[in-house]
């Protein structure tokens, strides 16, 4: 209980940080070193960030580089990516280069609808429901017009409105099931609105509206994208037999659950980056990425590989609902300058080059699994990483890496080289 706090969110964030140092760390003064390191010291950047979110006492940094080379129909681009795993960024910047001399990415977005729901209960005769549903659904349009107006104007709006009877699911349970076009915004606020403003017109006695919310589930705002070249120019040796095992290593994980999860954790690594890096919920796009993964009832790969007639085939097919424009995406400096950087792409464009991205490092962990092994590449990308814990100078880290450049890098290969060399002074 000596941990409870009353009233912490109207505390300052001095204050706010002197609770914590107080109740978990013995008023150790380090602790406040060790998060205000992290302050910016421009006051403006520092404000615009502690209000992203609430409660804010420091920043969290995760690391922004960006992965050149990309070629992606036809035009080219550098991508920005956010994440904290070392070898991504590497993976991805090798496999755009490889790709880039076989004639690139295609990418094409399939279709571009969101979906929300108004969730209800009802106990009542279903022709009923259907008639009064009916008789209601002009004036959704009419109740959603202002909320709409700037978005029809631009080309999207409110597409369809359905009611669903879903009592077979959940007994009494129906929805009014809404499809959106949300143009270059991800549209999380719009949609959200509509829905309660149509949940508020279809009010009566006996509806029982539990909640009304945008689905993270977006299977029709899907985008593929593909490479492909000859068989032959696939790897410099054995081309035929690696390209048979790149295939079966997709096979496998759409036969396979257990790996299906880890090769679109590796798929993810590049799709995540990218959302990140562009200011996009990546929630929101893991949790509708998985879903759609398992739209037949068992957990599959994402992407998927063929060989025919010579010609190796490798593609990927993601819903992603992104947005250049709301939310974080022009407010985060960052994220501004990651749409710069990809010419202010719109967000069907953005949708090509993310779900690129995730192939692209798809291809990586692949080819790297089915020849060398993951480690031989990871561990090499991971080496700067061990010399820092062990707190080696710059002069032992110039050292270190070129003594395992030829080498297999381990945690323990590292750690004796190490030692040795510290030995030898
Ligand atoms: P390499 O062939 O040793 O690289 O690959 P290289 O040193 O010969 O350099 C060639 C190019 O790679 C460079 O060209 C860069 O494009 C890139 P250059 O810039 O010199 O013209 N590259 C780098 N870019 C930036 N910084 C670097 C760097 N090094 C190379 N330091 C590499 C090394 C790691 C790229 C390769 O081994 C690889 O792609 N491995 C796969 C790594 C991977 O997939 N990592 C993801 C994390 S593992 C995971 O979580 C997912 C997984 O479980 C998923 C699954 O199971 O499916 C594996």
């Amino acid at each position: 209980m000596g941990k409870s706090v009353h009233g912490f969110s109207k505390l300052s964030k001095h204050e706010k940080i002197n609770w914590l140092v107080t109740t978990f760390f013995n008023d150790d003064e380090k602790i406040k070193k060790v998060i205000q390191q992290y302050w910016n010291t421009n006051k403006v950047l520092q404000y615009l960030h502690d209000d992203f979110i609430e409660n804010t006492i420091s920043n969290f940094y995760i690391p922004f580089a960006i992965a050149p080379n990309f070629l992606i129909n036809g035009k080219e681009y550098t991508i920005p990516m956010t994440i904290e795993e070392s070898s991504v960024v590497a993976a991805a910047s090798l496999v755009a280069k490889f790709w880039r001399t076989r004639g690139g990415f295609s990418a094409k977005v399939i279709s571009t609808k969101k979906v929300g729901q108004v969730h209800f209960m009802y106990k009542g005769n279903k022709e009923e429901l259907k008639n009064y549903f009916n008789s209601k659904k002009e004036d959704f349009y009419k109740v959603t017009e202002n909320i709409t107006k700037n978005m029809r104007k631009r080309g999207g709006g409110i597409l369809d409105i359905e009611l669903r009877d879903k009592t077979k699911e959940l007994a009494n349970y129906y929805q009014i099931h809404v499809t959106f076009e949300t143009m270059d915004s991800m549209g999380a606020n719009f949609i959200n609105s509509c829905l309660e403003a149509i949940a508020n017109e279809f009010k009566k006695p006996d509806i029982q509206i539990v909640m009304s919310i945008l689905s993270n589930y977006v299977p029709e705002c899907l985008v593929h994208a593909e490479v492909s070249c000859k068989v032959e120019d696939l790897y410099a040796e054995n081309s035929e037999e690696l390209a048979q095992k790149f295939v079966q290593a997709v096979q496998i994980a759409n036969a396979e659950p257990h790996r299906a999860v880890t090769h679109n954790k590796g798929i993810m690594n590049g799709i995540d980056a990218v959302v990140i890096a562009t200011g996009n919920d990546f929630r929101a796009i893991e949790a509708g990425a998985h879903a759609y993964a398992s739209r037949s009832g068992k957990y599959k790969s994402l992407t998927n590989a063929s060989i025919e007639n010579g010609i190796f085939k490798f593609w990927i097919e993601i819903p992603l609902a992104l947005g250049t424009v709301g939310g974080l995406t022009k407010l985060h400096p960052l994220s501004k300058l990651s749409l710069e950087l990809l010419e202010n792409p719109s967000a069907k464009e953005l949708m090509e080059i993310i779900a690129v991205a995730g192939l692209a490092q798809n291809f990586a962990a692949l080819r790297a699994l089915t020849t060398t092994g993951i480690q031989k590449g990871h561990m090499k990308m991971h080496l700067t990483n061990i010399i820092k814990q062990l707190g080696a100078s710059e002069e032992e880290k110039a050292f270190l890496i070129d003594y395992f450049e030829h080498k297999t890098v381990t945690h323990n290969a590292v750690v004796e080289a190490y030692k040795k060399l510290a030995k030898d002074k």
